[in-house]
């Protein structure tokens, strides 16, 4: 089996999860695709149920397997969000925003009563950071953003690598909400909650990929098979 089989075993095994006449907030990623490639199936079969996309690339996505949308302000509060990550610890504690739309996951997330989080085994890690923690960054002042987060990224005992991503024509990417996003090297985080604080006191950092308190469930699926953590 492959990653990508991997990834949809994950997203299958999170329908259980769901029920006629949930609100659903709807993830970005490689892995959220598969999900509401899934739920599009659902849905012809006669599934009653409306999402929330956390970015154009799922509103498109979801609307070409004819997944029913809606938005936050005529449905502000959802019933479950199913999203990916790129780094699960044994608490739950995420690393998102490899896809760029960690605001628009965070907002949805926090919107939604429930979130269970699906990615291939390989996600889940013991501790946070090696992954390098996408930022959004206001583009307003962005290399002085870019340089508090470095030097805090040094303070907190990464290497302070901070590097604004960019797409293939060498462009910084900009995210569905028009800013940008900085990947920060903060080595091992043995303290999420201290880093989220630390971030949110730099005013141009709109949001960080650090997701605490979100997740109730992980649903993983290796070579073992797939597997829940809560
Ligand atoms: C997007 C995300 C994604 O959920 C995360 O990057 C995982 O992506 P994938 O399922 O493609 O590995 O946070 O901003």
């Amino acid at each position: 089996m492959t990653t990508e089989d991997f990834k949809r075993a994950a997203a299958e095994a999170a329908l259980a999860y769901v029920e006629p006449g949930m609100k659903l907030g709807l993830g970005t990623g490689t892995t959220a695709a598969h999900f509401v490639e899934l739920l599009g199936e659902k849905v012809a079969d006669g599934f009653d149920i409306v999402g929330v996309p956390t970015s154009e690339a799922t509103r498109e996505l979801a609307e070409r397997h004819g997944v029913p949308l809606t938005t936050l302000k005529d449905t502000p509060e959802l019933d479950l969000t199913v999203d990916g990550a790129d780094e699960i610890d044994p608490q739950l504690r995420l690393i998102k925003g490899g896809g760029a739309a960690l605001l628009r996951e965070k907002i949805v997330a926090f919107a939604s009563k429930r979130m269970i989080v699906i990615a291939d085994a390989t996600k889940r890690v013991e501790h946070l950071g090696a992954f390098p923690l996408p930022i959004e960054v206001v583009p307003f002042g962005k290399e002085s953003t870019r340089r508090a987060i470095a030097k805090l990224a040094k303070e907190l005992g990464g290497s302070g690598e901070v590097d604004i991503r960019r797409a293939e024509d060498e462009c910084p990417v900009v995210t569905d909400s028009g800013h940008i996003i900085v990947d920060a090297h903060f080595g091992r985080i043995d303290d999420p909650q201290k880093v989220a604080d630390a971030l949110n006191r730099i005013p141009g950092v709109v949001e960080h990929g650090l997701f605490i308190g979100f997740a109730e469930r992980a649903i993983l699926a290796g070579p073992d098979g797939v597997f829940e953590l809560e």
